[in-house]
């Protein structure tokens, strides 16, 4: 095997398609993002790179608030479909069967069917070059009862979740290990690495 040479560019994967909310007090909206994650764990930080041509960069640039939702193998449809129409002149949640929550820390609608939703609050817009950065705090969390089991643990791998890949959308599969399982001792075998 060799490798090939190419340019810098936009390319990793897998990243998550999350459903953006947000709403200026009179129009509340949903678009598609992909340019997200997690920059810091105390405090907890995420970011979003929207484009200033967005419908939604208004609305969150004045609100300074948004919520991002997890999609689910339900929501692909919804996920695409957000991410392709702008909500200047379409009501999104309403072409799509998207269901508004309250969240509990921002003003800005949840979405019911997602899973979790990071309710956040924007720290800085940083200007990057086609997008601009909006670094926030994660200022709460909803999150569906109905992934909570009995003894209080989370059961996000049960949701089916999305990840997007190199423009395709997919469904997280097959568990490979628990966090840490490369150094734990095993039951009569060998660690993995030591
Ligand atoms: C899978 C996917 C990921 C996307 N990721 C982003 C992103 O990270 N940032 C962005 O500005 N637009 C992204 N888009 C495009 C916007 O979601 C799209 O332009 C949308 O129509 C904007 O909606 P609005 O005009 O209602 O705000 C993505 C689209 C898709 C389909």
């Amino acid at each position: 095997m060799s490798k090939i040479k190419w340019k810098g560019g936009a390319l990793t994967a897998p990243i998550p398609p999350v459903l953006v909310t947000c709403s200026d007090g009179e129009t509340d909206n949903v678009f598609t993002v992909a340019w997200t994650g997690i920059t810091c764990t105390h405090p907890p930080k995420t970011y979003i790179s929207v484009r200033p041509e967005r419908f939604s960069y208004d609305i969150i640039k004045k609100s300074g608030e948004f919520a991002i939702n997890l999609s689910t193998e339900s929501l692909v449809g919804a996920v695409d479909f957000c991410g392709i129409k702008s909500g200047k002149n379409i009501d999104k949640f309403k072409l799509c069967g998207l269901e508004k929550d309250q969240a509990f820390y921002v003003s800005c609608p949840i979405i019911r069917q997602s899973p979790l939703s990071l309710e956040c609050r924007v720290d800085k817009i940083i200007n990057l070059g086609s997008h601009d950065m909006f670094l926030s705090d994660i200022v709460g969390i909803s999150v569906d009862d109905s992934i909570i089991d009995r003894e209080g643990r989370m059961n996000l791998e049960k949701c089916g979740l999305l990840a997007f890949a190199h423009g395709q959308y997919f469904k997280l599969g097959k568990v490979l290990g628990n966090f840490g399982f490369s150094v734990k001792r095993r039951k009569n075998k060998k660690h993995i690495y030591k």
